[in-house]
């Protein structure tokens, strides 16, 4: 059974979200130090090279969360008890999705919420002629604003679902903020599952975000080769170079674009300058400890419930309940 798709936010027409994207690099890199934001990754080129991403040898978090779900699932089910309605923030594709959902045979709904319309159809479809029976409704929203559930999904029994190491994609405080965000939606007496990263030794860590093929660096790179097509840029993408560097202080990873030169490049009639070893930050990918990842949780309005690590001990699942 499937719901028609469901946009309780109005997003932004193609040419607001392009004249957003403009706002958003000349602000950047007009900046000291240079920064772009990393939304923009997932344009149709750079959401394939994240799906390869997910499949290089160095790149564990996927696996490992697999992994993680795939061991741990009796426990996770009774996590979420009998009657949930789950609902996942930023669906994608949702290959771990169906992990949960064979293990959850008496799910009430599965309400997958994106801000890709398409990704969500497609993935709304595939997934009810895969599971007979199980509603679907399909939310098309930027989950990191403010929107509400349609009535279709029952207010009691919610469990959220946030998968990946998004997450680690927030600052601290930014993290905290969608916490509380996700515990207004999904009401009182609401759990979350929330993946998170885990700490570990930095050469690893640097080895999962500047792969041996290159995939990561093209990964990175493609922003400057949308800003070129999107945002009429001159961006020589030969003249930067990808660099991942492990702020073990902080728990983050760092992407950057380096300038290998001296130079310039113009966005829309716009002149940027580089330094040689000048970089442009892109994206941070924090990494957790059980302790660090409770303590936010907390902050966020969340009391920890259980906590869930891979047999390798490389990723870790926080069954949350809203406090
Ligand atoms: N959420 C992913 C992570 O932090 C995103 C990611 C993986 C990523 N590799 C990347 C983002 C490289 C930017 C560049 O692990």
């Amino acid at each position: 059974m499937n719901y028609p798709l469901r946009n309780p936010v109005t997003l932004p027409a193609a040419g607001e979200a392009r004249a957003a994207f403009g706002r958003s690099v000349q602000a950047g890199l007009g900046a000291a130090p240079k920064t772009l934001e990393a939304k923009y990754f997932y344009d149709a080129r750079g959401s394939q090279l994240f799906d390869a991403i997910t499949a290089l040898e160095e790149y564990y978090p996927t696996r490992a969360e697999a992994a993680l779900l795939r061991h741990h699932a009796e426990a996770i089910a009774g996590f979420a008890g009998d009657e949930a309605s789950l609902i996942e923030f930023g669906s994608g594709s949702s290959v771990k999705t169906r992990i949960l959902l064979d293990a959850l045979p008496a799910l009430r709904c599965y309400v997958p919420i994106d801000i890709s319309g398409e990704h969500l159809q497609a993935t709304a479809e595939k997934l009810a002629a895969d599971y007979d029976g199980l509603p679907i409704v399909p939310v098309h929203a930027d989950y990191t604003s403010a929107f509400a559930l349609p009535a279709a999904v029952p207010a009691g029994g919610r469990v959220g679902f946030f998968p990946g190491s998004t997450i680690g994609n927030f600052d601290p405080d930014a993290a905290i903020a969608f916490l509380r965000q996700a515990r207004r939606l999904l009401g009182a007496g609401s759990r979350f599952l929330v993946g998170a990263d885990l700490q570990k030794d930095a050469a690893r860590l640097i080895a999962a975000y500047d792969d041996a093929k290159g995939v990561t660096a093209a990964f990175n790179l493609n922003l400057l080769r949308r800003i070129n097509r999107e945002l009429d840029g001159d961006f020589d993408l030969a003249a930067f170079r990808h660099e991942a560097r492990y702020d073990a202080g902080r728990g983050r990873i760092e992407m950057h674009l380096v300038s290998l030169q001296d130079q310039s490049v113009r966005i829309a009639g716009r002149r940027f300058g580089f330094a040689a070893g000048e970089s442009i930050h892109t994206e941070n990918s924090y990494k957790y400890t059980l302790e660090s990842f409770a303590a936010l949780a907390r902050d966020g309005g969340w009391r920890v419930d259980a906590q869930w690590r891979d047999p390798d001990g490389l990723f870790s699942l926080h069954g949350l309940v809203a406090s």
